[in-house]
């Protein structure tokens, strides 16, 4: 900023100016341990422009190194995200992804669905990897509870036709509960008698439906013993998670937003039915943490450079051979349930739109280094339909099914690109194709992973 700036600013500039000079914990760059990235941060959300595995863990791996507080704010153990980080592989499901930085604070915001043993499992599985948990994780009090009833009927539906393809988490039958106003929340089960008679109810109701779908009814001695013990060992982390967040916002520091799951899974903008059941776009993290929209300063999108889906639902450019060609590399098997991924070409059309949905300001592209070997490379640009060009995805699950890709083709660049660490140092035809599906996106690139671990990436 020149300094004829200064003196021409009118006073509530200027203070606003010195404000930002002597509080450089807002917008302020940070360094990652090794030093080599300089990562811009500010409350930032992170979302998934796909449908899921886009390699957000890998993004927000890298990003906390900028930020003081990483936030997961809904979804809850369907989520799978993968960090990488000295040989050392880790898969988080309901700890945000940078509980493997020091220092660095996770939440488990109110629009989490969690299960208690789950998570008491997963704290447990990441100490024995010598990760420290402690004071550095907190759980919203009303984040909503996964209970062995709604596992249960999420795979007896899964069983039946009109099936989704979940990953039986229960997760949808546990955000139903809530939506229907039956759910058990932790601030329950921090109270154990108020939690034993809620439950006690709610399990002689499920085994009804339980029964009648031709299951095994549960038993409630076993399953509150079981949630009652999980949720003591839980109590230390629960907390009201939404004041934290104001007071450390009112100190400055920096909150990093990892969005679950993609925006084609959204249970508003996704593909529906073949859907999640939580808001999986931006605006879920707002209200699934209870940060206000106007403390949000931006929105990073992650996209893998080709197109996967895991479950049932269209999904418009997939193509068999090249998804044997991901397989046969060891690629694309899920985080979570370990089944083989779907796999198709990019699709600008998708990635379009949740650019819109998210109002995503800068993009990471992922698992570049999976076309490596492609030539040509097909990118989706359009759909047809009955004749018809589209350019926005139909909201219908059948006429999505029904959209034929139009497709272009760009070259490959048929050589390994893992160890680039610049963005000159990538293959002509590869910063080409990046920059090609970053500006059909319409949003600003702002970094290209060519590996899973942590240094195997390009800030721009
Ligand atoms: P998430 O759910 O979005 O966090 O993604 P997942 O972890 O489920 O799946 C992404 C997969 O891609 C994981 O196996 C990551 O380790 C891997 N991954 C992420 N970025 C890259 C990359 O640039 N190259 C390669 N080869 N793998 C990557
Ligand atoms: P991350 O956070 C990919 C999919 C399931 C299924 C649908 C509904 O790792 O990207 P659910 O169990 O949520 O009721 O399943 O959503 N799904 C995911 N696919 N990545 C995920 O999470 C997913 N979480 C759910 O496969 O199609
Ligand atoms: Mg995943």
């Amino acid at each position: 900023m020149p300094l004829t700036y200064y003196l021409w600013a009118s006073p509530s500039t200027l203070l606003a100016k010195c404000w930002e000079i002597f509080l450089p914990t807002r917008n302020a760059s940070s360094s990652d341990a090794g030093g080599r990235f300089s990562i811009h941060m500010a409350n930032t959300i992170l979302v998934g422009m796909q449908w899921g595995d886009e390699g957000k863990g890998k993004i927000i791996d890298v990003l906390t190194a900028g930020a003081d507080i990483v936030v997961r704010s809904q979804g809850g153990n369907n989520a799978g995200h993968t960090v990488i980080h000295r040989g050392m592989k880790y898969v988080l499901h309901l700890i945000p992804s940078g509980i493997l930085r020091h220092r660095k604070i996770c939440v488990i915001g109110n629009g989490v669905v969690i299960d208690p043993v789950a998570l008491v499992a997963e704290i447990d599985g990441l100490r024995q990897l010598r990760v420290k948990i402690d004071t550095n994780l907190l759980i919203s009090d009303c984040a909503h509870l996964v209970l062995p009833y709604h596992r249960m009927l999420d795979e007896q539906r899964e069983l039946r036709r009109g099936r989704i393809g979940t990953t039986k988490r229960g997760i949808g039958p546990a955000y139903g509960d809530k939506a229907a106003r039956t759910g058990l929340r932790l601030s329950d089960l921090m109270q154990p008698i108020v939690f034993s008679k809620k439950l006690q109810a709610k399990i002689i109701e499920n085994n009804r439906i339980l029964q009648a779908l031709g299951a095994k009814p549960i038993s409630f001695r076993d399953v509150n013993e079981t949630y009652v013990a999980a949720g003591e060992k839980l109590r230390p982390y629960v907390t009201n998670t939404v004041v934290y967040l104001h007071k450390a916002m009112d100190k400055g520091k920096q909150i990093l937003f990892e969005g679950a799951q993609g925006t084609f899974l959204d249970i508003d903008h996704g593909t529906y039915p073949y859907v999640t059941s939580s808001n999986t776009t931006a605006g879920g993290a707002c209200t699934g943490t209870g940060v206000p929209p106007h403390r949000m300063d931006r929105v990073v999108g992650v996209m893998k450079g080709y197109s996967t889906r895991v479950g049932d639902g269209a999904l418009p450019t997939e193509d068999a051979s090249f998804a044997q060609m991901l397989h046969n590399l060891g690629r694309e098997f899920g985080a979570t349930t370990g089944r083989k991924r779907r796999c198709g070409w990019f699709d600008a059309v998708a990635t379009r739109y949740a650019g819109m949905i998210n109002g995503i300001d800068e993009i990471a592209i992922t698992n570049l280094d999976g076309l490596d070997q492609v030539d040509p490379i097909r990118v989706c640009v359009g759909y047809q339909l009955h004749g018809k060009r589209l350019d926005v995805p139909p909201c219908d699950a059948t006429q999505l099914a029904n959209c034929e890709p139009v497709y272009e083709e760009v070259p490959g660049w048929k050589t390994s690109i893992h160890r680039a660490r610049k963005f000159s140092q990538l293959p002509s035809a590869a910063r080409k194709y990046v920059r090609y599906i970053s500006e059909l996106t319409g949003a600003k690139l702002s970094m290209v992973s060519v590996g899973p671990a942590r240094g195997e990436t390009i800030v721009l």
